[in-house]
């Protein structure tokens, strides 16, 4: 393998006239943008749109159908021991019976796995992650003993614990209540300043998340764009990327929101 060039390296992410291609249809095309090392990105657009499709493209997953993708300068799946991704439906993904902190060994040893044999090292690397999740409470517990945002800490400790360089996580949010939500964006800006991780997510609603997002990639009329966050938090382009009526407000602290309008 070649080492990567160290001014793609900078860029986390960089598309250059790429193309999604699902089942013989187009699912969005023309994309061209870098996202830069670091970034806190949100991936956003209407059901459909192919947000999934762009996440499992960075994987690997999905082939780049025209135009280059590179990852950390490099093909996408070549590394993806530097990304860390948590899938939308984590227990279901890994299975509900399994001890959290054996869930997040999976993170270090992938389909080799047996928890009996891990190392002492392996071991300390599970339970730091746990602890940068705060998750050591249950670190014992079975996935189905836990709530939904317990699981979510889970599933960021297995995503952490390779030490990746990025962070990618499909609707981290979906289903917590409140507290939860509120707890998870906490938890994602933390790992942020602490380990400087690129982080892209997708969500939909992505009001408990702006406090944290640098930028987004949204899915407008069949093309990704990027842009800062305070260029895409707009009445406009809202309305027009989820065709309902959105209006963008302050609250009295000056903290930004959105909300659709009938
Ligand atoms: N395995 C597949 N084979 C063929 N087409 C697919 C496949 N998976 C998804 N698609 C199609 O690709 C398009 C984009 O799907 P994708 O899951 O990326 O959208 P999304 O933006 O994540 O939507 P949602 O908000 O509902 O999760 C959809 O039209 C979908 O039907
Ligand atoms: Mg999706």
């Amino acid at each position: 393998m070649s080492p990567s060039d160290p001014a793609l390296d900078r860029s986390a992410l960089s598309f250059t006239g790429v193309s999604a291609v699902r089942g013989g249809r187009v699912i969005w095309s023309q994309a061209t943008f870098e996202v830069p090392a670091g970034a806190v990105v949100a991936v956003i657009g209407a059901n459909g749109a192919g947000k999934t499709t762009l996440l499992q493209m960075v994987l690997g997953l999905v082939p780049v159908a025209s135009g280059s993708l590179k990852v950390f300068g490099r093909d996408p799946g070549v590394d993806n021991t530097s990304i860390g991704f948590v899938p939308q439906h984590y227990a279901a993904t890994v299975g509900e019976a399994i001890r959290a902190d054996d869930a997040v060994l999976l993170g270090l040893t992938g389909n080799s796995w047996r928890p009996g044999r891990a190392s002492a090292a392996q071991r300390q690397r599970v339970r730091e992650a746990l602890t940068a999740v705060d998750a050591q409470a249950f670190a014992t517990k079975r996935l189905s003993m836990l709530s939904g945002g317990q699981r979510q800490r889970v599933a960021i400790a297995e995503a952490l614990v390779a030490e990746p360089r990025m962070l990618i996580l499909d609707e981290p949010l979906a289903s917590l209540d409140l507290r939860s939500q509120r707890e998870i964006a906490v938890l994602l800006a933390r790992l942020h300043r602490e380990l400087s991780v690129t982080i892209v997510l997708v969500a939909h609603d992505i009001n408990p998340l702006l406090p944290i997002l640098d930028s987004a990639i949204y899915l407008l009329d069949g093309h990704p764009h990027y842009a800062p966050i305070d260029s895409v938090v707009d009445d406009e382009l809202l309305t027009h990327l989820y065709g309902t009526p959105i209006r963008v407000a302050h609250t009295a602290a000056g903290e930004l929101y959105m909300r659709s309008v009938l």
